[in-house]
């Protein structure tokens, strides 16, 4: 009988690239592979990596140079660099990792079983970087993570060029999938026990763009919440700038689109977000979050935030300080500006330098991890559905998340729950991460 062929899947960066790995999966399980936990042993390995920020291209660095001794043990072992570093640093990555045999830019993600079969018949190095735009319907299948939760990308690319960000350099112009083939996923992903779904894009208020109508995301999203099995739905991420009060009313009005908003607002000076080119002002942003709040009460609304932007003031940062105080977040992804060169700011003038920055970024912290408390502290003794994610690593305990996505955790009380299962959970301990409780049935 002849071995099994194995594969090892080691991720990096945002939920594009779960979903991209997802469909290295896919392709690998078409060909005969079969996953194993210790990329080790593996017949092929994939490092699918990101290049948002340093810290994040020194542990994948770290980790491909891991990658030389496997290499050395196994000459057969087929090792790729995939993603946005891998775009980004091209046929340098090459040369610096001789043990990488196949580089893959991310506009080749649906190539990728075509390019694993060329390699492994002529064992000559692929280098595949164009940005060239390639069609965005999805084809074959992808292998997912969850049991339950399916990530569902509607497009890929970004044409904003904030400033500060590689993403429009690593991953090309903005292009939406068909309403039908983004239907046609979903539907197969039902039919395979799927519940849950997250619509992926850079800004998915952009989605389809290119037919001129600037409600085409409200309308998926209308359309997405008809199908039949789909019990959840979320969506990231939103632009302040692009997004329009119908995505707001598909949000009050469809039973199955969850009531969680995801609106990075990056810096609240208004002078800082100019230079950012994020198209909006901080009175803006705030007026956003009224009209959601408007429409939808009880909605949680998270964000990202920048700090040590080149040149921001310490006035600057309290205007940041200003619009959370007032935002009111239930969450927040902080980060502390990371130069990124090709990019415009990284040219900018006064870069703030590192201790200033990570100063305003524990200060940052300090006040939302308050606010997030207090919003948490609000929903004791509420009783609150929880989709079940499995066993907490405190052994009894379960966790899952609410449709928000904020994390509870219950006991099973000797109860045994199904990955995906809905569960009443009511609250009676809150915490700034996690909310606990009790299942009542
Ligand atoms: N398209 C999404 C996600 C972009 S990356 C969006 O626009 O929100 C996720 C977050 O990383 C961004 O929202 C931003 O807050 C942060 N980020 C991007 N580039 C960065 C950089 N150079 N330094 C620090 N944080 C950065
Ligand atoms: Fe980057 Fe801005 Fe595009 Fe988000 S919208 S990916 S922050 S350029
Ligand atoms: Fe990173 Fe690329 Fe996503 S740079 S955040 S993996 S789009």
């Amino acid at each position: 009988m002849e071995k099994q062929k194995t594969y090892a899947l080691i991720n990096y960066g945002c939920q594009m690239n779960e979903s991209d790995t997802e469909h290295y999966a896919g392709q690998l399980k078409e060909l005969g592979y079969e996953a194993i936990a210790d990329f080790h042993d593996a017949d092929v390995i994939i490092v699918n990596t990101c290049c948002v920020r340093e810290s994040a291209e020194k542990k994948i660095a770290g980790k491909i140079g891991e990658l030389k001794a496997v290499k050395v043990k196994n000459p057969d072992v087929v090792i790729c660099v995939a993603g946005c570093m891998a775009q980004k640093d091209g046929e340098k990555l090459l040369k610096k990792h001789p043990q990488v045999d196949i580089l893959l830019g991310t506009s080749y993600v649906n190539d990728f079983k075509q390019l694993l079969l060329d390699f492994l018949q002529t064992r000559k190095k692929g280098l595949y970087t164009s940005l060239e735009i390639r069609d965005a319907e999805f084809e074959g299948h992808r292998v997912r993570q969850s049991p339950f939760h399916a990530w569902i990308p509607i497009m890929y690319g970004c044409n904003n060029f904030c400033t500060y960000c590689i993403v429009p350099y690593v991953r090309g112009r903005e292009r939406s999938r068909s309403v039908e083939n983004i239907v046609e996923e979903i539907k197969q992903a039902v039919k395979e026990g799927y519940k849950e779904f997250t619509l992926l894009g850079q800004n998915v208020d952009s989605y389809g763009k290119q037919t001129g109508d600037k409600e085409a995301f409200a309308k998926l999203l209308r359309t997405c919440n008809e199908i039949e099995g789909v019990e959840r739905l979320h969506y990231m991420t939103s632009h302040p700038r692009d997004m329009v009060e119908a995505v707001i009313e598909a949000v009050r009005d469809c039973e199955h689109v969850c009531e969680s908003f995801h609106l990075p607002f990056q810096a609240g000076s208004n002078e800082i977000l100019r230079r950012m080119n994020r198209g909006y002002t901080k009175e803006k942003y705030l007026e956003l979050i009224e009209t959601v709040r408007k429409h939808v009460p009880n909605a949680v609304i998270t964000t990202d935030i920048i700090v040590g932007f080149p040149g921001e003031t310490e006035e600057d940062f309290e205007e940041t300080l200003d619009v959370v105080k007032k935002a009111r977040f239930d969450s927040a992804y902080t980060f502390i500006y990371s130069k990124r060169s090709g990019t415009p700011a990284a040219r900018m003038e006064n870069q703030v330098p590192l201790d200033v920055k990570k100063d305003r970024l524990n200060r940052l912290m300090a006040l939302q991890n308050e606010i997030s408390l207090a919003n948490h502290e609000k929903m004791v003794g509420d009783t609150v559905e929880v989709m079940a994610d499995g066993p907490s690593k405190h052994p009894g305990v379960w966790n899952g998340r609410t449709r928000t996505g904020i994390l509870v955790l219950w006991p099973t009380e000797g109860k045994t729950y199904e990955l995906g299962q809905k569960v009443n959970v009511k609250i009676d301990t809150a915490q700034t991460w996690l909310l606990k409780g009790k299942a009542i049935d």
